[in-house]
């Protein structure tokens, strides 16, 4: 499939794309304190009962307010999705994929002020602003290439007789219910959503409750690009009320999510409690890298600390574990404490902040409460205190980029923090170090540093875990692109093991019909 990566941030004039970005966040703000609907087939709902934005950074500035859609209206939704999914669903291919496309095409028009928007509703610095939301017209450019490669998914089969065609055709399920995390609230409500409406299902989006503003720029984008009123709905809620009613409604016929492993199975059990749906979960990550006797040092410590800290570890793909060869753990953790203290951590719209806040109170005291074990059990080389900002920033969620040594087995190295903290330990002989590695609920994403190809072949043949790097100094465990990684995750991070980004994602929500005719 031909697809062109439209990364603007690589090839930019940096001078010119930062004076922009001023610019738009400045519009942004100008903009602060709007009240936003939720949008029930293409009208605006407005329930009264209002859901506030506040910027992570600076919790007393309020971004805007969302009228949440109460549970009773759900039932409401899914009507109108059902009745909007009969005129979508068979609406010619090429068109669902023209509009999908041109949907791309305004995101990245508008990206602008949707990264704006983005650092200050979720703490993103602007760069990774920037490319959240072109990974969002990627994904749609990408996955409508798979509709069109795949002319709409209508195969000739094989024929028994010479008066017998038959063919596959893939042919929609019915209605999604897509719900999405804070983290990447731009690219993932758009991946999922556009995997399902090229498959010619209706969308239901429940974006997370941290970043509403994100998904409003979403729907825009679609609406704009023509698509037809209830074929994309936008509600805004709790996960815990609204979201966990909107996989209980008898109406719905799959789901796509993406977020916390424990949400992702609670919602695969319910969904499919009675009748067997599909359920795609793109789930959390534990995620290692090895770093090998051979390995260019400096390329590692490059790595690791991009991929642990970027983000403030919020990723899925974040970096949590690294296994160290014992002849290089003293320098390899000096180098890496010595760059995660002296990581900008501030407000993210800023040029040279690399490290924003997390993204709520509940994540400072996940943090402290991982730093304090970390004291008892391991010791810690850099960072492990919340940092107060001066000024404005002074209640801000932030917290210290954070390198501890600690053994395997511990509950640090097993569990999916979701922070800026990443444990290191030491090992022997390669073999051993996949093993730890490999010792793990999850397998989301993996590295290895090594100057030895065997080391390396050694690792992508035993690696569990569906996205695999060697000695990538721009991220040791991140930065997948649509159509570059294709981002499936093993054992406890996904349910499909064909994930987003990657070749096969839109076929999944079709399903399949043999049509024969004599
Ligand atoms: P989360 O699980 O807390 O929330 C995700 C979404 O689920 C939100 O919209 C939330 O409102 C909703 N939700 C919560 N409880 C629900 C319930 N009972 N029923 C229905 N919906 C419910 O996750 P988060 O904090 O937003 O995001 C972080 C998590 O997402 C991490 O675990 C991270 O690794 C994971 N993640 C995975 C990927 C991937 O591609 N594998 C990508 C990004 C994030
Ligand atoms: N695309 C993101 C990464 O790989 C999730 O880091």
């Amino acid at each position: 499939m031909t697809f062109r990566i439209t990364y603007s941030v690589l090839d930019a004039d940096m001078t010119a794309l930062h004076a922009q970005f001023d610019e738009a966040l400045a519009a942004v703000r100008r903009g602060l304190g709007g009240v936003f609907p939720s949008w029930i087939g293409g009208k605006a709902f407005e329930s009264g009962d209002l859901l506030e934005s506040r910027n992570p950074a600076r919790p007393g500035e309020l971004l805007a307010r969302f009228h949440r859609t109460p549970v009773g209206e759900v039932d409401r939704v899914m009507r109108v999705a059902r009745e909007a999914q009969r005129g979508w669903g068979a609406t010619p291919w090429q068109e669902r994929a023209r509009i999908l496309r041109k949907a791309a095409d305004l995101i990245s028009e508008r990206r602008l002020s949707l990264s704006a928007i983005m650092a200050l509703e979720v703490g993103k610095n602007r760069l990774e602003s920037l490319g959240d939301v072109e990974e969002s017209a990627d994904l749609l450019r990408y996955y409508a290439g798979q509709l069109e490669e795949a002319q709409g998914f209508v195969k000739p089969l094989a024929r028994l007789s010479p008066n017998e065609d038959t063919r596959s055709v893939l042919r929609p399920y019915g209605v999604f219910v897509v719900i999405a995390p804070f983290n990447f609230p731009l690219a993932l409500a758009a991946g999922m959503s556009a995997g399902a409406l090229l498959g010619g299902n209706a969308v239901v989006l429940k974006p997370s409750e941290e970043a509403p503003w994100c998904a409003e720029g979403l729907f825009h984008a679609l609406r704009d690009a023509g698509l037809p009123d209830g074929v994309f709905q936008v509600v805004h809620g709790e996960g815990e009320t609204l979201g966990a009613a909107l996989v209980a409604h008898p109406g719905v016929d799959g789901v796509a999510f993406t977020g916390s492993k424990s949400v992702g199975y609670a919602i695969h059990g319910q969904l499919n409690a009675t009748r067997i749906r599909p359920c795609f979960l793109e789930l959390g990550g534990k995620n290692p890298a090895i770093v090998c006797k051979d390995a260019d040092l400096e390329a590692a410590i490059e790595g690791c600390f991009r991929s642990a800290f970027g983000l403030s570890g919020q990723k899925c793909s974040a970096l949590s574990r690294v296994y160290v060869h014992e002849s290089l753990k003293q320098a390899f953790l000096a180098g890496l404490s010595e760059k995660a203290r002296s990581a900008r951590v501030g407000d993210p719209t800023e040029v040279p902040t690399f490290v924003g806040p997390v993204i709520q109170p509940a994540s400072v005291a996940r943090f402290e409460h991982a730093a304090a074990e970390a004291r008892r059990d391991g010791v810690v080389h850099a960072g492990g205190e919340r940092l107060r900002l001066a000024g404005a920033l002074s209640d801000g969620y932030f917290v210290a980029p954070t390198v501890v040594e600690i053994a395997h087995g511990h509950r640090l190295m097993r569990e999916e923090l979701f922070l800026p903290f990443v444990g290191v330990t030491g090992f022997g002989a390669l073999e051993e170090a996949l093993t730890l590695a490999n010792d793990c609920a999850y397998g989301l994403t993996a590295g290895i540093f090594s100057r030895k190809d065997a080391d390396v072949a050694f690792f992508l043949e035993h690696a569990e875990a569906g996205v695999l790097y060697a000695n990538r100094r721009t991220g040791a465990t991140t930065g997948a692109w649509p159509g570059v990684q294709a981002f499936s995750g093993w054992k406890g991070s996904g349910s499909t093991g064909k994930g987003g980004c990657g070749p096969y994602y839109v076929a999944q929500f079709m399903r399949e019909q043999s049509q024969t005719r004599m």
